[in-house]
């Protein structure tokens, strides 16, 4: 109940401007962003990286509405491409297609991507495409067809709690798709998601066999260990060792668990956000975990 009012206020502007007011407010911001800045996030991953941690960086911002908003995104994308190359650390880079105008530049956003795309493999590494609400399923799907023409290695996030996702999945079987599996952070209808944790899991296991059958190199995005043992049982029965998928986890949760894998042998990425337009991304983080609400309200209260 108190998950789904803090995705509710994740949507809702006014709620937002009360919170926030632009600023990184309290150690719990701070706990699952990296900083404002694109040189905290370099530093963080750099840090992962000593641990044998790989990055997904990733600018934070979404639902941008106009075309001037989309482009400034994509010069951020750019310079955090370039960062990347100066650098040398071990990154992927992360996107949302609202941020870059799907939602009323659908041609314009995948120019972007193109871009992007191109740019991030000219360093050797690749664009990671989240997954958002499901109002935009198809035209992200669209995109990722159209782009995986051109990227092999393109990333797409798929939601487990969505009720299409296997459907989606054969449809793009022809494809070998490259995917993030993830349980899905969104508020949404019973209709079009799964809401009992029993059913995501099980939707989850299900199409995480699919991905060591149908797909490119898993990406298991959990932090839910059963999940990881499952995906590990899932490669041993296929003689494939833990080096055939991938495990990804979020910046702030589980830091631990996530070192303990990199050393047991497994490729792990740590999906790194900055920036300034947190509020989104950390209410659906409280939403998983409503403990963390407490530091978030007393430092909001006490300000
Ligand atoms: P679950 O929430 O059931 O948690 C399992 C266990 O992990 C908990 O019992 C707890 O121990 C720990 N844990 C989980 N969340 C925590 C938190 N916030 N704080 C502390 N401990 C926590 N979603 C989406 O819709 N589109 C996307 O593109 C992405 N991208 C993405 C990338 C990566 C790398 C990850 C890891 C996740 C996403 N997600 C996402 C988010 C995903 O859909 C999901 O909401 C979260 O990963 C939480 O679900 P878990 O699978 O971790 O399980």
């Amino acid at each position: 109940m108190l998950g789904r009012m803090l995705l509710w206020a994740s949507e809702r502007k006014r709620v937002e401007r009360f919170l926030t007011q632009g600023r990184l407010t309290s150690p719990v911001v701070e706990r699952f962003v990296a900083g404002a800045r694109l040189d905290d996030a370099i530093e963080a991953i750099r840090r992962l990286n000593e641990d044998g941690i790989g990055g997904i960086l990733d600018l934070l911002g979404e639902g941008v509405t106009d075309p001037a908003g989309a482009a400034q995104a994509f010069d951020e994308y750019l310079e955090s491409i370039k960062r990347i190359d100066e650098t040398g650390i071990d990154t992927t880079v992360a996107i949302k297609l609202t941020q870059l105008g799907l939602a009323f530049d659908k041609g314009q956003c995948i120019d972007y991507v193109r871009r992007l795309g191109a740019e991030a493999q000219a360093i050797g590494t690749y664009v990671e495409i989240d997954m958002e609400q499901s109002a935009y399923v198809d035209d992200t799907l669209d995109v990722y067809r159209l782009l995986k023409a051109d990227f092999d290695d393109l990333r797409l996030a798929m939601q487990a709690y969505l009720r299409r996702t296997p459907v989606d999945l054969e449809a793009m079987s022809d494809l070998r798709p490259k995917v993030r599996l993830v349980k899905g952070a969104y508020a949404e209808p019973e209709e079009i998601a799964l809401q009992k944790r029993k059913e995501i899991d099980n939707q989850f296991r299900f199409i995480t066999e699919w991905l060591f059958d149908r797909g490119d190199d898993p990406g298991i995005a959990t932090h839910d260990s059963r999940l990881i043992l499952y995906a590990r049982a899932a490669a041993l029965e296929r003689n494939l060792d833990r080096t055939s998928f991938e495990i990804q986890m979020l910046y702030g949760v589980r830091h631990d668990l996530q070192r303990e894998l990199a050393r047991e042998g497994h490729r792990v990425r740590c999906y790194v956000p900055f920036g300034s337009a947190w509020y989104p991304y950390l209410m659906r983080r409280l939403a998983e975990r409503p403990a963390n609400l407490r530091f978030f309200l007393r430092a909001v209260v006490g300000r």
